[in-house]
Parts: structure tokens; sequence; C-alpha cells
């Protein structure tokens, strides 16, 4: 199932990141924002534990997330922004890495870098900026799969609708939350309009 965020304050930082005078360090931020809008909606029904804390009231029972049941995982570069937000808001969490290059002739990723640990009884919150032709989040979610996760949610900030479609046909039973889907893949795989390439943008290596 995908999920396209209609929330006008994120399409606005959305929007931002598109612009080339966006400088890295404020093109991060807005990638950390944008991630904890999407994590606030992809964590809207997850339910509430309730634990015994010590309040200026004495002691009284209030609902938690149990954060030691999620486990991030980014694919590296471009998601490193995003996974420092979530372990911002959540430190009990723990967080893998994944690292995939996309071949610049094929087109396809390649995995050449695995620091996920067993996702057994884990939610996987997997974050990447961008899916253009979907080949790196579907092999990172086959990879996680492989781990044996409770459930698999994709954190995503903007997305090729072909890439997408291509990721609801080979992984239809995870959710993914996505800031906007652009109009188009293009000839030579980059989402149009697009933001440029987010790692780039991110780390200044344009
Ligand atoms: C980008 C992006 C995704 C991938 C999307 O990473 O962060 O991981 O490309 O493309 P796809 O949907 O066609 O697989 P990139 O390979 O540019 O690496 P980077 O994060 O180091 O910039």
């Amino acid at each position: 199932m995908i999920h396209e965020l209609s929330n006008p304050v994120a399409k606005t930082l959305l929007n931002h990141l598109r612009e080339t005078g966006t400088d890295a360090l404020r093109f991060r931020h807005i990638v950390q924002e944008l991630t904890r809008l999407l994590v606030y909606e992809a964590l809207k029904s997850e339910p509430l534990e309730s634990r015994q804390i010590t309040t200026w009231q004495g002691e009284h029972f209030f609902g938690f997330i149990r954060e030691e049941d999620l486990l991030f995982v980014t694919i590296l570069r471009a998601g490193l922004p995003m996974i420092e937000a979530l372990g911002a808001l959540f430190p009990k969490a723990s967080s893998g890495f994944l690292a995939m290059k996309r071949d610049e002739d094929t087109h396809q990723s390649v995995l050449y870098y695995d620091r996920v640990p067993s996702c057994e009884g884990k939610t996987v919150i997997l974050v990447d900026p961008m899916v253009a032709t979907g080949g790196s989040l579907c092999d990172a979610i086959s990879v996680i799969k492989g781990k044996a996760p409770e459930k698999i949610l994709s954190l995503n900030l903007i997305g090729a609708p072909e890439g997408l479609e291509i990721v609801k046909q080979k992984h239809s039973d995870i959710a993914l939350y996505i800031v906007q889907i652009d109009e188009k893949l293009t000839d030579d795989k980059f989402i149009f309009p697009g933001l440029g390439d987010a790692g780039d943008r991110a780390y200044n290596t344009i």
C-alpha cells in the first residue's frame, strides 16, 4: 500500500528541496523534518504500551510506543539524515545499514554492505529519500525479509510512479509512506521533475 502525504507543510518543504539554492545543511534539515512527518503518519496506528513513570504528581501509568521493537534501516548514503531523525525521536531503537550503488550504465542496484541485524519481532522502518526505478528499494526489502521482520514500513521523500509501481508489485505486503509522487521516470532513470541526487545535495558532492 502506498500512502502519499497530502500535508501542505510537507509539500512546501519538499519543494524547497527542489531549489538548487537550498544548501546542503538546509537540505539535510528539511530531509529530517520530512522524515518526522512521515513517521508520525506511518506509526499513527501503533499500539501504546502502558508504563509506570514518575511524574510531578507521583507514580502514574502512561502509554508509550515500544521503541525497543523498532529497527531503522537506511540505504547509504542519502538516507543518513533520515535515520538520524528517527534515532533522535526513538533513542532506544536499533539501526541497521545497507549500502547499494546504482550502476550508472545498467541502472541496476548492487548491494555491497549489509550491517542489518536480525529483524525477528521488529517493526523495520526502511528509509531512503528517493525511489527512481525502485530497484534499490526492492532489493533492500528482499534483504530485510530474509531477516524475518514482524513488518516493514518504507519512508521515502520522492518517487517516480514507474518505480513505485514495481515496488508495489514485488512487495505488496509492505506499507510505503512518501511525501511526493512526481511526474515520471526519465529515459536516463531520473525522477522528473525531482530534486537531483539527494546524496549529492545533502553532502555537497555535485
Ligand atoms: C539513490 C537513492 C536510492 C537510489 C534510487 O542512491 O538514494 O538509494 O538512488 O534509485 P533506484 O530507485 O533507481 O534504485 P544513489 O545510488 O544515488 O547513492 P547515494 O545515496 O550515495 O547518492
